[in-house]
């Protein structure tokens, strides 16, 4: 691996984008590297998985805009294609991820944070879906995640206004679950991540599912798998 960085200890498995020097935007060679680390971690035995980014400034700082400058159509959807293969990895996993958002999370790096289960962040951080700005719509699933997790005004604000907020207005939304200060932010999300860790792995997992299911299906249909899950 050259752009992320894997630490394993006790089940939890820190994933950190590893390229501070461009802020951690995601190149194709960054989600390339997401992709074997997921297909991996769908088959092993960790518990929780942490993703972050490598410094004090950025959790990501999104898409790569200089290689997207450089691309035509056929290169730029390949690039959204691999990017929602990643976070759908992310979001299907039957393990818990949270992402520890340290900083700048914007656009594809907010739509990564999305995609995880729970999102902890620092004071510093500053979430956003700048894409507008730059003449392009979000492309990683911002227009879809956003809405279910802040509803479709908020997402809309945000979408199509491109402004960034900071950690504490995240929160008043929904959209980060807790904030750290910046010192605290990795030992606390571990330490949560290590308490999840201590309950049954597959209950851990079939409750995600079935809350990731209740969200696009309607009350009986998720009730009926509920039932059938428990009961299995
Ligand atoms: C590539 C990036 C980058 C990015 C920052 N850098 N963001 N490189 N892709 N998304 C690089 C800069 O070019 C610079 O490299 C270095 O990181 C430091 O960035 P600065 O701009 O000098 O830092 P600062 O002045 O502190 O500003 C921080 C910032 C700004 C506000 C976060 O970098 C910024 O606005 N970045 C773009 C954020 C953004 O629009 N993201 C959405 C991308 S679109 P050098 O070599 O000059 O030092 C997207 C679409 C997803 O994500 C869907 C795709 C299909």
């Amino acid at each position: 691996m050259q752009y992320l960085k894997i630490e394993k200890e006790d089940g939890i498995v820190q994933i950190t984008i590893d390229r501070e020097d461009k802020l951690n935007a995601m190149s194709l060679d960054v989600m390339n590297e997401f992709i074997s680390v997921l297909d991996e971690l769908e088959k092993d035995s960790s518990k929780v998985i942490i993703i972050t980014g490598a410094g004090q400034k950025a959790f990501s700082a999104g898409a790569d805009i200089e290689y997207m400058s450089k691309i035509g159509p056929t290169e730029a959807e390949k690039y959204a294609i691999r990017g929602h293969e990643v976070l759908n990895k992310i979001e299907k996993l039957e393990k818990p991820v949270i992402a520890a958002i340290n900083g700048y999370a914007l656009g594809g790096g907010c739509e990564l944070a999305l995609s995880c289960d729970i999102r902890f962040a620092s004071p510093n951080a500053q979430l956003g879906q700048p894409e507008v700005t730059l003449g392009i719509c979000p492309g990683w699933g911002g227009t879809q995640r956003l809405l279910r997790i802040v509803g479709p005004a908020r997402a809309k604000d945000l979408i199509f206004s491109g402004r960034r907020i900071n950690a504490e207005e995240a929160m008043s939304m929904g959209l980060v679950n807790k904030v750290f200060s910046s010192e605290n932010l990795l030992s606390e999300t571990k330490s949560y991540a290590k308490n999840i860790a201590k309950n049954s792995n597959y209950a851990v997992g079939i409750s995600k599912m079935l809350v990731n299911r209740g969200m696009d299906t309607n009350l009986d249909t998720g009730l009926k798998l509920e039932i059938y899950s428990w009961s299995l």
